[in-house]
């Protein structure tokens, strides 16, 4: 598959270049080309050269993409879906962004009107662009980590079930990294608001990389 990385030269853009590019061509997207070629050839680098990786301009990725991740922070979303509306086609669009911040106490999740930026996004993109809301509580640090093994789930939402399939897939070649269905995107803002959850436990309790996992309660299962 073709996958864009959206704003793809950051921390979680990284790191998902890092675990797909041996079986998928990554295109890195940037506001500048050159800055997004220079993050493809840094990932190759990592990869001992094995894997397929370029960069170029934001519109330009997504336009050559089958899958296109918005890797870009919340408040540059506008940046990445309306004002390149035009480059989407029939792309399954990938939302890991949360709306968040850190209020001098604790990390608090501040959902849009909409009611989590999975929707925003729906509302930006053209009709019939189908989105999975996924990957928010995986850190970019262990992604980038190629040889990690996750031990971890990413809870997902979708109102596209072959979309939702296709990034269940894509989710099971990241060692270890469990995919676990939660509902349609008006179930977004649940999982959305797991991370500023997951952030301030693993700050005041001091967890490294802290992950989420659902469990079963039944020793037997
Ligand atoms: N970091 C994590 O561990 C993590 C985990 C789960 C989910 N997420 C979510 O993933 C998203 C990206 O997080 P990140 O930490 O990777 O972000 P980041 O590294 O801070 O930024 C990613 C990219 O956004 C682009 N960008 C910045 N300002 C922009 C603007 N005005 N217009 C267009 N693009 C702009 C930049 O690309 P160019 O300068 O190349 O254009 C930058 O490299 C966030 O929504 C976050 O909530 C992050």
């Amino acid at each position: 598959m073709k996958i864009a990385l959206v704003g793809g030269t950051g921390n979680i853009g990284t790191g998902f270049a890092v675990r797909w590019a041996a079986n998928h061509e990554i295109i890195i997207g940037s506001r500048k080309a050159d800055k997004a070629e220079e993050r493809a050839k840094a990932v190759l680098q990592i990869l001992d050269q094995e894997g397929t990786a370029w960069g170029t301009d934001n519109d330009s990725a997504i336009a050559a993409s089958d899958v296109a991740v918005l890797c870009v922070p919340y408040d540059r979303l506008t940046s990445v879906t309306g004002d390149l509306k035009e480059s989407y086609d029939n792309q399954v669009v990938i939302s890991p962004i949360v709306p968040m911040n850190y209020n001098g106490k604790f990390f608090q999740y501040c959902p849009p009107a909409e009611g989590s930026a999975a929707q925003r996004v729906k509302t930006m993109l053209p009709e019939g662009i189908k989105i999975v809301s996924a990957f928010h509580t995986i850190s970019a640090a262990a992604l980038q980590a190629k040889d990690w093994e996750l031990k971890a789930d990413t809870l997902m939402c979708s109102d596209y079930p072959e979309a939702l399939e296709l990034v269940f897939d894509l989710t099971r070649e990241i060692k270890s990294l469990r995919p676990i269905k939660i509902g349609p995107l008006a179930a977004s803002s649940l999982v959305e608001s797991l991370t500023p959850m997951l952030l301030n436990a693993a700050r005041k309790n001091k967890i490294k990389d802290a992950g989420i996992c659902i469990v079963s309660e039944r020793r037997d299962a």
